[in-house]
């Protein structure tokens, strides 16, 4: 088995494959029309309801997570419902746009970026507004690394009959905690290039029985998202479009291996991950950026004098690491380092060590408490310590 990359992709998606999901990804073209591929599409279809922990069906669809995110309106909304949509960053707002384009009556809920919502804020509105159809929100906001209080939410939302709780869990489901049936989550997306360790173009979804309700009432017009279709082929055993064949067979052998090793054990390999960059970074001279950090993706901010996009760039040029840097008012300021995917500890090792040889590059003058030596003992006491 391959233990080393030419490449480390640490971004927060997509993120590094596993070997059999690379070998899997290889193998030779089957039609989907065809029992072997109904077999695999079932398999996916049941493990996929365990990762969003709901009794209700999970669904897979050919698009990229914002076709997901597409999904959930279309679905669930008709144009001229009140809207309410948490922005705390880039796509707080994509989510807000859609459902303005789609007719929603939006009101935006803004918050500073690396703040997460305020529970007591979305009380305040659903009291003045009890008739709204929905609330927009991230599990994790990626341009941010912050964290929302779903659960919280959920709890919140559920008071309110007429109101549906809507989660972009791009880059939160299969990465952190999310059960949507405890958590009172109405509609909920992942995407494949993010904790499910596949490449980019699959969308996951799932809507709560609150959800179906609307969903089967709902007029409002909509052809390749139209869910209702989609589970009709699905009990039938296919997926009413082509499918996505190669991503689909590589899906499951990510649940397969997920769940061989147990999903609180991949939960808790990603925090570890996280917890390791938050320590090490301090000894880097690099503070956290988001307030209430997510697992799924470390946003640090950039020792002042250093331009993030220098740094991020650098590091994949010498050192052929790929982290992420910030977006629109965040560009330069910070660097976003992901923690999904496969990920072996050499490789969170080397990061620190050349993310410390890059500032030290782009700003000598930067005093570190700690040698790459001594930096290195450490990391490895501590990953012997917590794993
Ligand atoms: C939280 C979140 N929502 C939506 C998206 C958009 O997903 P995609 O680029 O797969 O359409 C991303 C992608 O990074 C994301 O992180």
């Amino acid at each position: 088995m391959q233990t080393v990359f030419d490449y480390n992709v640490l971004a927060p998606g997509p993120v590094n494959l596993h070997p059999k999901v690379r070998e899997a990804l290889s193998l030779p073209m089957i039609h989907h029309r065809t029992p072997e591929f109904d077999k695999i599409l079932n398999q996916c279809l049941k493990k996929l309801q365990q990762v969003f922990r709901t009794r209700e069906p999970a669904f897979i669809i050919s698009s990229t997570g914002s076709g997901g995110m597409e999904s959930l309106l279309v679905n669930a909304l008709a144009p001229g419902d009140e809207v309410l949509g948490i922005d705390s960053g880039k796509f707080g707002e994509r989510w807000c746009e859609m459902a303005q384009i789609y007719g929603a009556q939006l009101t935006v809920l803004k918050t500073n970026w690396g703040d997460a919502i305020k529970v007591s804020e979305v009380a305040k509105h659903l009291q003045q507004h009890p008739l709204t159809k929905a609330v927009l929100c991230q599990a994790c906001e990626t341009s941010t690394g912050v964290l929302h209080p779903i659960r919280e939410l959920g709890e919140l939302i559920h008071q309110y009959p007429q109101t549906l709780f809507l989660v972009d869990g791009i880059t939160a489901l299969g990465a952190t905690p999310l059960p949507m049936d405890e958590w009172f989550i109405d509609g909920l997306v992942g995407g494949s290039q993010k904790a499910f360790m596949l490449p980019t173009g699959l969308s996951f979804v799932a809507f709560s029985k609150k959800a179906w309700t609307v969903i089967n009432e709902n007029k409002s017009p909509r052809y390749y998202f139209d869910i209702r279709r989609e589970l009709k082929a699905n009990q039938n055993g296919e997926t009413f479009f082509s499918s996505n064949v190669s991503l689909i067979r590589a899906l499951n052998v990510v649940l397969d291996l997920i769940f061989e090793k147990g999903y609180e054990n991949h939960l808790s390999e990603i925090a570890n991950r996280a917890n390791f960059t938050r320590h090490f970074a301090k000894d880097l001279l690099l503070d956290l950026y988001p307030h209430s950090p997510s697992n799924s993706i470390t946003a640090l901010k950039v020792p002042e004098g250093i331009d993030g996009q220098k740094l991020r760039a650098r590091l994949e040029e010498k050192h052929q690491i790929t982290i992420m840097g910030g977006q629109d008012q965040a560009k330069g300021k910070i660097i976003r380092i992901g923690h999904m995917g496969y990920i072996l500890w050499p490789q969170m090792l080397d990061l620190i060590l050349k993310l410390q040889d890059v500032l030290s590059e782009l700003k000598p003058d930067l005093k570190f408490e700690k040698t790459p030596a001594q930096l290195k003992m450490e990391m490895q006491a501590w990953i012997q310590h917590v794993c």
